[in-house]
């Protein structure tokens, strides 16, 4: 008998249900199957079997995949990682080369636009970058609305949204719903769609300044003419009165491009997950951005740079690191700027961003915090716990000792991260906004493990019942009220 195994193409799974005997034969196609395939292993909801109404098993078998360890979301044409190797390339062309021969801007313009730019195609972009780097004149009342203390990424992600203010005839609620995913086939769509891309990239260095001028107590400056992306960022943070000759250092200048460059994209990770995941439903790519700075500022993500200088300085010095390791090990602390979901090995932007390190060590002194992170650094690659687990240094163990020795606060260290990543997060959305099969939006599964249909139960008639810890609201302190008594004194 030739069963469907045999007879199945050589590209191809052959998948049985063990419940129903039913085979289906699902393409392969670069390595991945489509989870809708699974959808046809589907039965009659039979209660002998234990079937209950909220396993959906009518409509077909669903892929469980906490945290995304192995779904892909996308096709995409724009970054490769190879976890395993340590390669990192952008539209083919491998980070290092990158890093050595290109700029920021040049290496956003290969992001979007998918080659590396001519000479008129790149003065055309960075002309538009650069023209776009003003922001309305409101925008300096609502940043100087924050509190000085305020976290420079709640600053960035507010600036984000409230920009999107700004641009009416972007915003697809007001003007079309299609507006971007018609770019396909319209010139004015593909126009508007850049000019949007222009003006993210433009204004996102002076937002960014204007938080670190709130955090500072100096008073905003308008964008300098003439310089370039990187420059004119530093310049909007820095200038004072030298008058308009002022000029950043150019090694700290080159040393923050190559940065910029390093974080400008890293294909699926959760913040352009997010940026895509919001871009989905068509709403305007201001709010989408807005949403990749939420995702990125997290410790686990973009604010790992941030950690990994508190992580140092709590430390303290070289002898306290054995015990710090101890500590990991016990899983009380975390050892930020190690560990990534795809490098299973070096990440290739670490060991770039280690030498751009010592060329600013070279200008500022050296950290005594480097020795801290050094020896860290070698005690964990020694130690069996990080080896069996592969944990090796990612691109926020180094950067954040770069970015305080250029004396930037901690707490603007993430910012440095999500603004060169704007870049990916454009390319990315302008990808999916070009795609030929149009947008879908993201609107995961979930698996329904919770309660069976029941009945209400009248407020008067509900039994006073012990609950486990975490199933009511908490009665949180309130120092200055006497409710936070009163609920005490309900639970004698
Ligand atoms: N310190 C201590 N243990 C760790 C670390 C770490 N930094 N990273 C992973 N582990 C352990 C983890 O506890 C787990 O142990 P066990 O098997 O005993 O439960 C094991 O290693 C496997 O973890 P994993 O599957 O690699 O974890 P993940 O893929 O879910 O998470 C990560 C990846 C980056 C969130 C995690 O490695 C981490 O928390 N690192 C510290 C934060 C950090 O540096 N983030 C920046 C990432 S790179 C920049 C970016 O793109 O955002």
């Amino acid at each position: 008998m030739v069963t469907t195994a045999q007879k199945a193409p050589e590209h191809s799974l052959t998948i049985t249900d063990n419940r129903t005997g039913k085979t289906i034969v699902v393409p392969i196609e670069r390595n991945s199957i489509p989870a809708t395939a699974l959808k046809k292993l589907a039965r009659k909801q039979d209660a002998q079997q234990g079937d209950k109404l909220e396993d959906e098993v009518e409509g077909g078998l669903r892929v469980y995949d906490p945290g995304f360890m192995n779904t892909a979301v996308v096709q995409s044409r724009i970054t490769f990682i190879d976890g395993e190797k340590g390669i990192l390339r952008h539209r083919g062309y491998p980070i290092e080369q990158l890093a050595e021969k290109s700029s920021f801007l040049e290496t956003a313009y290969l992001l979007l636009y998918g080659e590396l730019p001519t000479k008129s195609q790149y003065t055309l972009f960075s002309n538009e970058v650069l023209h776009h780097t003003f922001v309305h004149r409101d925008l300096q009342e609502i940043m100087g609305s924050f509190r000085h203390d305020a976290h420079p990424m709640a600053m960035l992600e507010s600036a984000f949204a409230a920009l999107g203010a700004y641009a009416p005839e972007a915003n697809p609620s007001l003007v079309g719903q299609n507006i971007y995913t018609n770019a396909r086939t319209s010139e004015a769509s593909l126009q508007l769609m850049d000019k949007q891309i222009f003006r993210l990239l433009g204004k996102a260095i002076t937002v960014a300044a204007m938080a670190y001028r709130m955090r500072m107590g100096r008073q905003f400056v308008k964008p300098p003419a003439g310089l370039s992306y990187t420059e004119s960022f530093l310049y909007m943070m820095d200038h004072l009165n030298e008058g308009s000759s002022y000029r950043p250092h150019p090694t700290i200048v080159k040393a923050l491009d190559t940065l910029f460059l390093l974080h400008a994209d890293h294909e699926m990770n959760a913040s352009c997950a997010a940026v895509l995941q919001v871009g989905s439903t068509l709403v305007d790519p201001y709010s989408a951005i807005a949403a990749g700075c939420a995702a990125l500022y997290g410790p686990l993500h973009g604010g790992a740079n941030e950690a990994v200088v508190r992580m140092l300085v709590s430390i303290g010095s070289v002898e306290n690191v054995p015990a710090f390791i101890e500590k990991v090990k016990r899983k009380e602390a975390v050892l930020s700027g190690f560990g990534h979901r795809i490098y299973r090995s070096t990440d290739p932007r670490s060991t770039i961003i280690r030498k751009v390190a010592e060329d600013i060590f070279a200008i500022t002194g050296r950290d005594p915090l480097l020795d801290t992170a050094l020896a860290l650094r070698d005690a964990a690659l020694s130690d069996p716990y990080f080896k069996e687990r592969r944990l090796y240094p990612n691109v926020d163990f180094f950067s954040g000792l770069i970015y305080r020795a250029l004396g930037f606060p901690t707490d603007y260290f993430p910012i440095l991260f999500a603004l060169p990543r704007i870049a990916g997060w454009l390319a990315h959305w302008r990808q999916m906004m070009l795609s030929p099969q149009g947008v879908k939006i993201w609107r995961p599964r979930q698996v329904y493990v919770g309660e069976g249909e029941r009945a209400y139960v009248p407020l008067k008639e509900r039994k006073e019942r012990k609950v486990e810890r975490g199933a009511e609201p908490s009665v949180v302190n309130h120092p200055t009220s006497t409710r936070v008594f009163l609920a005490r004194e309900s639970k004698l």
